[in-house]
C-alpha cells in the first residue's frame, strides 16, 4: 500500500533492505512479492540490499528475492557481514539480463576493478571450513541477540521488534531521555558504551532510537549491560 501510495511519474524504483539495519527485521515473503510485483507492474525496479541475507536466524526469512524468479529485481550483497570481511571492499550485483550492460558503463566510472587481493581472498570463503566457520558464528550471534534483548528490556529499555537477523537491537530509550544523541554522548562519555544514535538512521522520532550491535563478544556485551544498568539506576 505505501508503494502504491508514494509511487509518482517520477519513479523508478523501491530501495529496501531486509533483514534491514538499524532494526535487524526482514520483510515477510509474501510482502515481498507484492512490493516486486507492484513496482514490475509499474516498469519500475526493485533493489533489495541483502547484505544480512546470510544472518537470518529464521528459515524462511533466508531466501533472496531473486528467488521468486521475477525480472526487475536487483539484489546487493557483500562480503563484509556473514564472511566478516568488512572493510575489504567486495560486494556484489545480481541483476536482470538488461540492465547488466548499462551498469557495467556506470561501474567502469567509479572504479576499474575490485581488489584482486579481496578477490583471492574471498574465494576461500567457499571453501567448506569456511562455510562451517561461519555457521558457527552465525550461531554465536543468535545466542547473543538471545542474551543482549531481554537483558535490555530487563533494564527497562523497550526493544519493539524482535531481530530475526543482522546484529542489531533498535532500542527506544524515551523512558530515560529526550534525546538519544545526548544520551549517546554520555553513555560514552560516562560509562564508555557506544551506542548509534537514531538520528543516523534518519529523522523519523530519530531522537527515541539508540542502535545496539552485538557483533560484539558476549563478554562485551554482558560488561556493557552491567555499566548501563548503573547508569540507569542513577537517570531514574
Ligand atoms: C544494510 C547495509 N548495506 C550495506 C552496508 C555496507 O556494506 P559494505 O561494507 O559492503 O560497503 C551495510 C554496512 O553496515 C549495511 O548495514
Amino acid at each position: 500500500a505505501q508503494v502504491r501510495e508514494a509511487w509518482d511519474e517520477r519513479t523508478r524504483g523501491v530501495l529496501l533492505a531486509s533483514p534491514s539495519n538499524p532494526t535487524g527485521t526482514s520483510i515477510e515473503p509474501d510482502e515481498m512479492r507484492a512490493i516486486v510485483e507492484a513496482v514490475r507492474e509499474r516498469g519500475g525496479v526493485t533493489i533489495v540490499d541483502e547484505i544480512y541475507l546470510g544472518l537470518s536466524y529464521e528459515e524462511r526469512f533466508s531466501h533472496s528475492a531473486l528467488a521468486f524468479g521475477i525480472d526487475d529485481v536487483i539484489s546487493v550483497n557483500s562480503f563484509s557481514k556473514y564472511f566478516g570481511m568488512t572493510g575489504w571492499r567486495l560486494g556484489w550485483l545480481v541483476l536482470p539480463p538488461a540492465l547488466v550492460a548499462p551498469v557495467e558503463k556506470l561501474a567502469q566510472n567509479l572504479f576499474i576493478c575490485a581488489s584482486s587481493i579481496a578477490q583471492h581472498a574471498a574465494l576461500a570463503c567457499f571453501e567448506p571450513e569456511a562455510i562451517a566457520e561461519y555457521e558457527r558464528r552465525r550461531e554465536a550471534f543468535r545466542a547473543r541477540r538471545d542474551y543482549v534483548v531481554p537483558a535490555l528490556q530487563s533494564l527497562g529499555l523497550s526493544v519493539p521488534v524482535m531481530p530475526d537477523g543482522a546484529f542489531y537491537a533498535w532500542i527506544d530509550c524515551s523512558a530515560f531521555t529526550a534525546s538519544s544523541w545526548d544520551f549517546a554522548f554520555e553513555l560514552m562519555e560516562s560509562a564508555q558504551i557506544a551506542l548509534t544514535p537514531g538520528r543516523d538512521f534518519g529523522r523519523l522520532g530519530s531522537e527515541r532510537w539508540l542502535r545496539l550491535s552485538f557483533a560484539s563478544s558476549m563478554e562485551h556485551l554482558q560488561e556493557a549491560i552491567a555499566r548501563l544498568a548503573t547508569v540507569l539506576k542513577k537517570q531514574r
